[in-house]
Order: structure tokens, then sequence, then C-alpha cells
């Protein structure tokens, strides 16, 4: 019989959706518990009961610790890693320049292997549980990461990404080896253990139309992978769509009229969306992912996140790793704040936190699974050290609730504010 365990602390979780409810929907324990079985959550509620109902349990005490979901990253290149902080470039320079050189390493599966380990621990010590990953256009790239998740035991989405034209000819597949590779991953890594396959054409311009057929018809034949992709992020980036597909509506068309739109698809940034696509969009239930510290790292500007949700959209939040400019679900958080702020449209905490667990997890449709404390949940877990550093205990000494407890870790904290991050049921060791 495997011995249970029951963490106590503060707890944090979502029974309703907070942009409906506002900060009711969130369900905080000054003194709460969550009790972990073989590896998913059995219990959340008040600490004294749970350790009355379960006197076996081995109990890991973390005092004023805020317990809560791991945080999910919808959004990130992992092989961009030791590129994040690239000074000077807007997106088709920043890709030129410092992307594709370092994405063509990627052919050396020792060194995909050395980053995928790097970049899965970095995050977790940021206290992110799932990422949702682009890899390079090389298949080695692609195991490195499932392999380097699933020893890790995590549960992440990652695909090859796909592209035939516009890029170097180190970094350029074909429509069919494009089809034919994603098909072997997806049959080789989709649903084994926690591990999830995207098709992944980078975007519009780095494909051929025949290309974008290609992973259409994969994914027609594979609906229940999601498919990730980019779209409209920066002006110049649109204005090129428009040249390279003369005959398409618009950019989101380029996609829909290739077979590539749909409620399991994922479209990066989308801030510059005409209503049309802004209807498609929300009609087929496909979810916009938000990546705030890139939108302003590379000047591509600020996304309509008020707009979008109060329209119906499904909404994640994300990285974007290395065209954001953090490893931190926290700084990401810090930044779609300021960016609500610039469009007076300023996110609660309770928001922020939700975009960043329950909101990314439905994003992925794992939101049965990751993302919250319910019992059934798998246990991803971290906790929060409310006061960890000199500059936000002294502001956390004012709070007067919960929310203003929160605040500051989210506009201050990096990952020493991460106590312990918990995966699969197994603290991470640190
Ligand atoms: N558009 C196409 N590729 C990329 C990428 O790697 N990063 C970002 N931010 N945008 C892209
Ligand atoms: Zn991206």
């Amino acid at each position: 019989m495997t011995i249970d365990t029951l963490l106590l602390g503060q707890t944090l979780s979502y029974a309703t959706d907070p942009f409906s409810d506002g900060p009711d929907a969130a369900r905080h324990a000054t003194h709460g518990g969550v009790l972990l079985h073989e590896g998913r959550i059995a219990a959340v509620g008040q600490a004294d009961t749970l350790r009355a109902a379960h006197p076996q349990a081995r109990v890991v005490d973390y005092g004023d610790g805020l317990i809560m979901a791991g945080f999910v990253d919808a959004h990130v290149h992992y092989p961009q890693t030791a590129i994040i902080a690239s000074w000077g470039k807007r997106l088709i320079d920043w890709l030129n320049t410092y992307t594709f050189p370092e994405e063509t390493r990627f052919h050396d599966p020792a060194y995909a292997t050395e980053v995928a380990g790097r970049y899965l621990d970095l995050t977790l010590a940021h206290g992110t549980t799932t990422v949702v990953s682009y890899c390079t256009i090389h298949p080695t790239s692609v195991d490195a990461f499932f392999s380097a998740a699933q020893a890790r035991g995590q549960r992440v989405v990652a695909g090859k990404t796909c592209m035939d034209r516009n890029a170097p000819d180190t970094l350029r597949d074909t429509a069919q080896s494009a089809y034919d590779d994603s098909k072997a991953l997806l049959e080789k890594w989709h649903g084994r253990d926690r591990l999830s396959y995207a098709i992944t054409p980078r975007f519009s311009p780095t494909s051929t139309p025949e290309q974008l057929s290609a992973l259409g018809a994969l994914w027609a034949e594979h609906p229940d992978c999601l498919m990730q992709t980019h779209l409209s992020e920066q002006l110049d980036e649109i204005a090129w769509v428009k040249s390279l597909f003369p005959e398409a509506r618009d950019y989101l068309d380029t996609y829909e009229s290739h077979g590539l739109l749909g409620a399991n698809g994922l479209y990066g940034h989308a801030i510059h969306l005409d209503p049309r696509e802004r209807d498609r969009l929300r009609d087929v239930g496909a979810a916009l992912i938000h990546c705030p510290t890139s939108n302003t790292f590379i000047g591509s500007g600020l996304f309509d996140m008020a707009g979008m949700i109060a329209a119906g959209q499904r909404v994640g939040l994300a990285t974007d790793t290395g065209g954001g400019s953090s490893f931190s679900m926290l700084r990401t958080m810090a930044a779609a704040y300021e960016i609500g702020q610039l469009r007076h449209a300023p996110l609660h905490a309770a928001q922020l936190l939700w975009l960043a667990t329950v909101g990314s997890a439905r994003a992925l449709r794992m939101q049965d699974q990751i993302g919250n404390l319910a019992p059934g949940m798998e246990a991803d877990l971290i906790v929060l050290d409310l006061a960890s550093t000199p500059a936000i205990a002294q502001r956390t000494a004012r709070a007067t609730d919960i929310w203003e407890a929160i605040f500051p870790t989210i506009m201050m904290g990096d990952d020493r504010a991460i106590a312990a991050t918990w995966v699969n049921g197994t603290a991470i060791p640190r």
C-alpha cells in the first residue's frame, strides 16, 4: 500500500471563472490541506479535518506557503532557451538573426538533449509544471524533449516545427517530409505516459500552401491532437502573409483554407485580428495564446484581453520563451497586468492566476487533468512563498486580504518565490 501525502499550508483553487464571477470564483483556506494519493489529488480541505481523517498520511507542512496548481505555459520554444533576451530586433529580423542560427544547432541530438533538460529544470524551478513547446524541424529535437519530460514525469505537449520556405537550407523540410516526420513522431509519442503531440506548422510565411495542406490532412486524421501555430503577431508579418497568399481573405484564412482551423487549435499571439478572424476563432472554439513579455520585448502590440474574454474567446497565457523575455509565469502575469493597464482594463490577481493555471489548461483542453486543485486531478502543484524577498515581504506585511498578499509576488516575484514544485505527486528535488 502506498503512503498518502498530506500537504499543509494556505490553499488556493478555483470553483468557477473569475472573469464571470470575480475573485469569489476562488477558494482560499488559511489553514488548508491537499491530500495526494498515487500521483493524484485525493482531497482538498481544511488542515485539521484532513489530518484527523488521514492519520497515516505523511505530512509536509509548508506553514504560510500558498499551495496551488502548477503553472501551465501554453506556448514556448524550448530550443530558444540559450538565446533568450537577445537585443534589438523585431520579429522577422529576430528570427533570422538569433533564432534560426540557434535552431540549426538542434540537428545534434546531444545538444538537443542538453537544452531540453536545462529548459525543463529551469521552468520547474519557476513553478511551471506543464508546457506546450515548439521543437525544431529535426525529429531528434522532439525525441529529446519528450524523453526529458518523460524522465521528469511531466505532462507536456510538443511537436516538430515544420518549415519548407523562407528559412535557411539547414532548417527546411518539405511538404511530404513534414507530413511523414510529424506522423511518425505523433504515432511514437502521442498518449505515451503524460505526453501529447501537437502538429506544428511554424507560421504561414515559412510554409508553402502544399505544406499547410499536408499538415491539415494529418490533423484531420488525428483530430484529438492539438495543432499550434502563430497568428497576427506583428504588422510587418501580416503584410508579408498578404503578399505570400494574395488569394487569402486574411491571415487566419491561410490556415482555415488548408484545414488548420479548429477547436483543438492554439493560435499564438493573435494581437491584430480583423472582425472576421475574431468571429471565426470564437465560433470554432479555438484558443488564443497571449504572450505578454514577448509582445512587449519584440515590440508586437497590446493584446486585447478584456475584449477577447468578453467576446467569449478561450484564452491561455504563455511566456513564448525565447521571444518572451522570461521563463517565469509570475513575470508573465505581471506583463499581462501591465498591458491591461495600458488598455485601461487591469486584470485582478484572481484572473491572472486563473489564466496561468485553469485558463491555459482549458486552452489545451486538459482542464480535467491539470491546472486546479480538486479531487481526481493530477498532482502537479506548487507552493508560493509570499514573502520571498525583503522587497516583497515588506509589502505583503501590509496586506489586508489574500489578493493583496499575492499581488506583490505576481508583480515582483521570480524563482525565489517557488518554495516547492510537485509533479505527478512527487516533489522535485532542488
Ligand atoms: N513567429 C514565427 N516563429 C516565431 C517564434 O519563434 N517566436 C515568435 N515570437 N514568433 C514567431
Ligand atoms: Zn512563439
